[in-house]
């Protein structure tokens, strides 16, 4: 595994240097992928007897009662929020990590693979990337790190590294031992939410995580819902997929606002109230979108593979109704859902304990979600239900077609929508 690792890395590094301005590097890695990483046999880390597996796996009954006939994972779960981003994934994210004691959450681990590529790998057109992504998740749902280790740059040091990217947003990662106490005189401190901690020993990290019941990874980097068929297949574990998506007319806006410098070209043509249709803002625009259909329209045919195993879940209604998306979505993991994720859903949703009794509309957060409507240019929204038309009409969000509509939000943009 490692070695395997070190040697697509070591490739990768050299064709960096070598091939900058070409794109051989996301065909040769394609290469390498399919030839040295094993699409079916399933892969258990550190040893091939899973010592923690192996201590739940005569507990043939699991938390929810259900029998457990399906997986060997030992009754344990795995959710792979799969979104992209400005969808909300981190708050939904957080209904998992939120959990308590019994679950290990990582929050965006692809980030390393993606940040190194990208330097030279045309990561928005990457055929290359895909089967390493999903290799290295079903690796840390195992808990193990050391496909990602290859990526943490700088190189952890002796599996200790004060680098792993938004650590803090893990609470698992925050709770002690995992969490070394800092010394005072120590400079490399990190902040995490509840205390500071020293660099983060990754073989601890590891121990924590198969001590855990319940691992979930919030990802955005995971483009194609097929190329997660081998760690779903994976008998060691037992996985269920959210896919979480959102209007694509807000993720928009919501860009344009978080990544200025990447999104000037669409303020110039908010400006200017022209857009050229062909160029290649558009056209990624138009890839983004057909990518998360694609993989929404694979979920819902439901293949054998995915069957039980894939959930479609938009944000606008999660906004509504946190507490019951949150509910369903928990149902669907077979993960109970603890007092502790409820009242941290109630607290950063404003729902008061007796609206959230009958799930009323949730007045605030579906404010914010709408906030949208008010903040971008009718030309570009035209744009977006240009190419991102099939989406939209999967997903169930209307059109609109003035002015007058997009901004009047007594106007719902959201189709009722039951997805299963
Ligand atoms: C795993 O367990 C089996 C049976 O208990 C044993 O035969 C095998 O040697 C073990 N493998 C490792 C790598 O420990
Ligand atoms: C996407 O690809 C184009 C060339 O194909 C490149 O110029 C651009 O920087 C890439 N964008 C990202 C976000 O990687
Ligand atoms: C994108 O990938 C395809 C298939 O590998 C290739 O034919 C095409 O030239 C690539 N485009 C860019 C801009 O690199
Ligand atoms: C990291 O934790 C492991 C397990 O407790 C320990 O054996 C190792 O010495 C630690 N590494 C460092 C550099 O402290
Ligand atoms: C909604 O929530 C935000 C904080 O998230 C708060 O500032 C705002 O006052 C709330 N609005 C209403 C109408 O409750
Ligand atoms: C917004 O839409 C509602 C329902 O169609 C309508 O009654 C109302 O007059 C509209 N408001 C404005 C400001 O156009």
């Amino acid at each position: 595994m490692r070695t395997k690792y070190a040697v697509i890395f070591i490739c990768v590094v050299a064709l960096v240097i070598i091939e900058k301005e070409s794109n051989i590097l996301s065909r040769v890695s394609d290469k390498l992928i399919q030839r040295q990483i094993p699409q079916q046999t399933p892969k258990t880390p550190q040893n091939d007897n899973n010592t923690a597996s192996k201590d739940y796996m005569d507990n043939k009954v699991d938390e929810t009662g259900d029998i457990n006939v399906k997986s060997s994972s030992g009754g344990r779960k795995h959710v792979l929020l799969m979104a992209s981003t400005r969808t909300g994934s981190s708050f939904v994210g957080e209904f998992f990590n939120q959990h308590g004691e019994t679950m290990f959450y990582l929050f965006e681990p692809l980030w390393h693979v993606e940040r190194l590529l990208a330097t030279a790998a045309e990561v928005n057109n990457s055929t290359a990337l895909p089967g390493i992504y999903g290799d290295i998740l079903q690796a840390l749902f195992l808990c193990d790190f050391s496909p990602l280790e290859k990526f943490i740059s700088p190189s952890p040091q002796n599996h200790v590294t004060p680098n792993l990217f938004r650590r803090e947003s893990s609470l698992a990662l925050c709770e002690e031992p995992v969490c070394t106490p800092v010394l005072k005189d120590v400079f490399e401190r990190y902040h995490c939410k509840i205390r500071q901690c020293g660099p983060l020993n990754l073989t601890l990290a590891s121990e924590s995580c198969l001590s855990k019941q319940h691992h979930a990874i919030k990802a955005v980097r995971v483009r194609q819902l097929d190329t997660l068929q081998p760690l779903v297949e994976d008998p060691h574990l037992n996985v269920a997929v959210i896919q979480l998506v959102r209007d694509p007319r807000a993720i928009l806006v919501s860009r344009m606002v978080a990544f200025p410098s990447k999104y000037q070209t669409w303020k110039t043509w908010a400006q200017d109230g022209q857009v050229p249709e062909n160029d290649e803002e558009v056209k990624r625009l138009k890839g983004n979108c057909d990518q998360v259909r694609i993989s929404a329209e694979l979920g819902l045919s439901k293949p054998q593979w995915l069957k039980g195993r894939y959930m479609l879940v938009r944000y606008e209604d999660i906004a509504r109704y946190p507490m019951q998306k949150a509910e369903e979505m928990y149902k669907f993991a077979g993960i109970p859902f603890s007092s502790r994720a409820r009242e941290w859903i109630l607290r950063n949703t404003q729902t008061t304990e007796e609206a959230s009794g009958i799930y009323s509309t949730q007045k605030n957060s579906s404010e914010q979600a709408e906030k949208w409507r008010t903040s971008i240019p009718f030309t570009l929204v035209q744009v977006v239900q240009k190419v991102c038309g099939p989406a939209m009409k999967l997903f169930g969000y209307r059109f609109v077609d003035d002015e007058k509509t997009l901004s009047n939000r007594s106007i719902s943009l959201l189709e009722d929508k039951q997805f299963s």
